[in-house]
């Protein structure tokens, strides 16, 4: 199995002290911080709820400055329009959405990775693994396939085990991947995601909600690792 990675949601944190969380997040053991950029738009393209905007950038160099691995979570319609910023703004990953772009999935690969950033690709629920395998096996592919366990949106909600089949196959046909899982996942859960095969681990809710947040990184680590 590729390294296990454990990747605190900062969208559990307190964003306004997103710098000393993401310190506190380094210092309790984590390898990545998830960073969760979401912008949904309305039927009239009405903004109607959104965390970090390229324009927000400062907050992504700020992190910058503690050298952490910022692995952006792009659930944006329009993620070619971000690269330039995400990388400008010191994104060490920057993952899409599946669902948004099936047009230009290589150029937009090609650009993140041109741009010196790690590519990763998000699918949805809904969204079946078949969907993405051109991106993985294609000639500008992903370094990452991230499986979500939950309906993008919101931190806090419950892990849904009936992805796990997903990640099964995905880790099957692709043994050196880095398989992410993203939604839902604590001490109760990372015993399934990690037989099923995920190595990159994201958690907010349980990780910023704990007594202590370094033993649970260290509880999903040794699951991996086991
Ligand atoms: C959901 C986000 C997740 C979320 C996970 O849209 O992509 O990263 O923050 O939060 P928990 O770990 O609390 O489910
Ligand atoms: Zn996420």
């Amino acid at each position: 199995l590729p390294t296990p990675k454990i990747s605190p949601s900062m969208l559990s944190s307190d964003f306004a002290n997103l710098a000393s969380e993401a310190k506190f997040m380094e210092d309790c053991g984590a390898d990545w911080l998830h960073m969760d950029i979401m912008l949904f738009y309305s039927e009239n393209s009405k903004v109607k709820r959104f965390n970090i905007l390229p324009r927000e950038s400062k907050f992504l160099k700020l992190v910058r400055l503690l050298k952490a691995f910022l692995d952006c979570h792009l659930m944006v319609t329009n993620p070619a329009d971000y690269v330039m910023p995400f990388a400008k703004a010191g994104a060490s990953s920057f993952t899409f959405h599946a669902e948004v772009t099936k047009d230009s999935w290589p150029e937009l690969i090609k650009s993140i990775k041109s741009s010196g950033m790690q590519a990763g690709v998000a699918i949805k629920p809904g969204t079946p693994i078949e969907d993405i395998f051109p991106l993985v096996e294609g000639e500008d592919s992903v370094d990452m396939v991230l499986v979500m366990t939950v309906e993008p949106g919101f931190g806090g909600q419950s892990f849904m085990p009936d992805m796990m089949p997903k990640v099964k196959e995905l880790r099957r046909r692709y043994p050196n991947l880095d398989i992410q899982v993203d939604g839902g996942l604590a001490p109760s859960t990372i015993d399934q995601a990690a037989a099923a095969g995920a190595n990159v681990i994201v958690a907010g809710s349980a990780v910023f909600g704990a007594k202590d947040p370094a033993g649970v990184i260290k509880i999903l680590r040794n699951s991996i690792e086991r």
